[in-house]
């Protein structure tokens, strides 16, 4: 297997030049997984032709990704709607929740010379789809059934013998923790750490002390750090929705074969996009996962917004230009 290596002070970047399915086991888990892959239209060696086919396809890559992942992993998935509604099912019964779908708005100029409405019966296609996924997180009870969060600390509480309604009076709110973080019903919220901190507390000094220390996670007391790792990263960034406006590439940042002027990868991503999916996601000092990597973007912006990157690309041409890519950070064009 060939393997670049980049590494700065900032971020350390792995590609290596082989089949993602070779790859996972050694690599380390990820806090976002960025899945460019397959979408089932035959667009590239190995894309089945049929959107019908991808989840077979994606099968073994889904249980890599399950198994890797922690309980704040994210996972973006791209794909036509429906490429993506095919493989959906087989992400739920693997433990990913779905979130939200965005949609990738290439504009009106993405249809020129697709739009002749004598020979192609339907209307320009401008837009793929990218969909976040967190996970679903389940925590033993004190008999080792697997329970939600939400059924975990309702289970924990119950043991302390105190009413819910003591939950309030521990984090000093009137009626907010039964409300939202020990409620039943749908409308269920995850507690901010230093507010579960305040019931824990609470719990552990008036709660039946037979059971004491409550709320503890994987046989460690109950920390703040561990509990604000239970669920996925999300740094909101203002002015972005779930419609993507942005152009597919044209300008400096598309890849060319200085020789003959053509793109060298036909599928790749608009930085602006992959820095969104990594900066919403994801901390500086993260590590995020690329299995399908084309031409490396996601390293590429994980460069420059200091995470770690772990990505697989199979085909050795296209191995080739993004390890350039990666190893001469300055390299946004025209190679050949
Ligand atoms: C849609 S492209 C990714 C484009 C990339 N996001 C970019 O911005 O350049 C998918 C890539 O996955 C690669 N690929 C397909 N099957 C693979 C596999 N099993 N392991 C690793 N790479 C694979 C293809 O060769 C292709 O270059």
């Amino acid at each position: 297997m060939r393997r670049t290596i980049n590494s700065s002070a900032n971020s350390f970047i792995e590609i290596d030049n082989a089949d993602a399915l070779d790859c996972y086991e050694h690599w380390p888990a990820p806090a976002s997984i960025i899945i460019d892959g397959p979408y089932g239209i035959g667009g590239f060696p190995g894309d089945p032709t049929d959107t019908v086919e991808l989840p077979k396809w994606y099968a073994p890559h889904i249980a890599a990704w399950s198994k890797a992942a922690l309980p704040y992993t994210t996972l973006w998935f791209w794909g036509t709607e429906l490429g993506w509604s095919r493989v959906n099912q087989l992400l739920e019964l693997n433990g990913w929740h779905y979130e939200q779908a965005f949609i990738w708005n290439k504009g009106i100029g993405h249809a020129a010379g697709n739009v002749n409405s004598l020979t192609i019966r339907r209307a320009p296609v401008v837009t793929e789809i990218c969909v976040r996924y967190t996970r679903d997180v389940l925590l033993p009870n004190r008999g080792g059934e697997m329970l939600s969060l939400q059924n975990w600390l309702r289970d924990e509480w119950s043991l302390t013998g105190l009413p819910f309604s003591k939950t309030n009076e521990a984090c000093g709110v009137k009626n907010a923790a039964t409300r939202k973080y020990f409620t039943k019903d749908d409308l269920w919220y995850f507690p901010p750490a230093e507010t579960l901190e305040r019931i824990v507390a609470f719990a552990n000094e008036f709660g039946n002390s037979q059971f004491a220390p409550y709320f503890s996670i994987n046989g460690r007391p109950f920390q703040v750090e561990t509990w604000k790792l239970m669920r996925a990263k999300w740094n909101h960034i203002h002015g972005y929705t779930n419609v993507w406006d942005v152009p597919s590439l044209h300008g400096k940042e598309r890849l060319k074969d200085a020789r003959t002027g053509k793109s060298i990868h036909y599928n790749q991503k608009p930085s602006e996009i992959i820095n969104y999916l990594i900066q919403t996601t994801s901390d500086p000092g993260d590590v995020i996962w690329d299995p399908f990597a084309g031409l490396a973007t996601v390293a590429f912006c994980c460069q420059n917004l200091g995470r770690d990157c772990y990505c697989s690309e199979i085909n050795e041409e296209t191995f080739d230009v993004a390890s350039d890519r990666i190893a001469d950070h300055s390299l946004l064009f025209n190679v050949g």
